[in-house]
């Protein structure tokens, strides 16, 4: 709510747990409920809902607030299947409602500035996208949650994969440059998911995606790099790159034999555009109904055969900076290479022969 101050205000919590003492939740002394019936059943008015949840809640606790009248700020990923998400979009359909799904760097004004550079052929003509991210996560995040690191719970599916949830934003960011919005804007989807912890969900996986333009789409994802690095979208072009650094708002021109052209944009909070659409009729940045093409891509992951464990003999467990004494994280040998000649080439990890692939 911090980004919002002066445009909303928080009126309750709703979690199965009490907030803890000292949390923001706890400070702001407002009500509390254990679930949203109880919420609803109350004389409490809510315009706005921030809904941040496990994955398999969305699509049933998201139908609820809309059929109760209440528009949606929804985290990423929106649903855990495509069925779900054509339901929930048909709900919103319905209800009038409004809902944004929460991939916050769809609010960048980056995006604009790589597409006016690639309009303005600062690059020549486009030839595919590529997208690498190369995070470090201790086995304890893995344990944060009972639905962490699973591809279906108590019989629901959950996907959460590297690239479904924590990198989904690199995923849902190239899809929005390619101008994949729509489910039909994807004709193909080739996934190739692997796995270096003990988890059924993958962790180090690869997309290549084919638009309906003919765009190619390569994304490699891991969180099995030996350091953390800020995940980035490049559009190779014929004569140069243009890269979006985009948890920092950043991109860079780069053409060869020259210095990169780097420039910073700012980033519109998608909270407060959504009240901004509730009062002033603004576009929302990133509707409901733009996800389909990456609930396309969630639902290849889903559908696919469980992820290949990685030969162990290609995995070091290294200790994990900043937690606690007895955590660990695995670093796949040669992870970073395979996954920048994927985004380079636009070829999948098989294809540029990552060592365990
Ligand atoms: N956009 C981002 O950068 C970003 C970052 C982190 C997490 N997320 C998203 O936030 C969501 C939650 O992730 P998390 O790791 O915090 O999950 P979590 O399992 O820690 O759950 C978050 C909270 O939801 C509560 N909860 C569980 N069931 C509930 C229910 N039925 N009704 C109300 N509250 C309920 C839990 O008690 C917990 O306090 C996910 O969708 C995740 O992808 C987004």
């Amino acid at each position: 709510m911090g980004n919002v101050q002066n445009q909303a205000r928080l009126v309750a919590v709703v979690d199965p747990h009490p907030p803890e003492r000292g949390s923001a939740a706890a400070s702001a002394g407002v009500p509390w409920f254990a679930d949203l019936e109880a919420l609803l059943a109350s004389e409490l008015v809510v315009d706005v809902a921030v809904l941040c949840t496990p994955l398999p809640t969305h699509a049933p606790l998201t139908t609820t607030l809309l059929r109760a009248g209440i528009d949606v700020l929804l985290e990423k990923p929106p649903t855990t299947t495509l069925a779900e998400f054509t339901g929930l979009c048909t709900t919103e359909t319905e209800t009038g409602r409004l809902c944004q799904v929460g991939f916050q760097s769809l609010g960048s004004a980056a995006l604009a500035a790589v597409e006016a550079l690639v309009a303005d052929g600062a690059i020549g003509e486009v030839r595919h996208i590529g997208a690498a991210g190369t995070w470090v996560r201790p086995t304890s995040y893995w344990r944060r949650a009972r639905w962490a690191g699973r591809r279906a719970l108590d019989g629901r599916p959950v996907v959460d994969g590297v690239c479904t949830n924590p990198l989904a934003h690199a995923v849902a960011t190239a899809l929005r440059l390619a101008g994949a919005r729509r489910v039909e804007d994807l004709t193909n989807t080739e996934v190739e998911l692997f796995r270096a912890n003990d988890i059924e969900a993958d962790d180090t996986s690869s997309l290549v995606l084919t638009s309906r333009t003919g765009l190619r789409i390569a994304a490699a994802l891991t969180l099995c790099a030996p350091v953390s690095t800020d995940p980035w979208v490049a559009l190779y072009g014929t004569s140069g790159l243009v890269r979006l650094h985009y948890t920092r708002d950043e991109v860079s021109l780069e053409l060869a034999g020259r210095a990169p052209v780097v420039s910073r944009y700012d980033r519109t909070d998608l909270l407060a555009n959504l009240l901004a659409a509730r009062q002033r009729g603004e576009a929302l940045l990133n509707p409901l109904a733009d996800n389909g093409a990456f609930m396309a891509v969630l639902e290849a992951v889903r559908v696919a055969p469980d992820p290949t464990p990685i030969d162990p003999a290609l995995i070091s467990w290294q200790p994990a900076v900043g937690a606690g004494a007895v955590d660990v994280h695995p670093v796949v040998s040669g992870v970073t290479e395979a996954v920048h000649r994927v985004a380079s080439t636009g070829t999948g990890f098989r294809a540029v022969k990552a060592p365990w692939a």
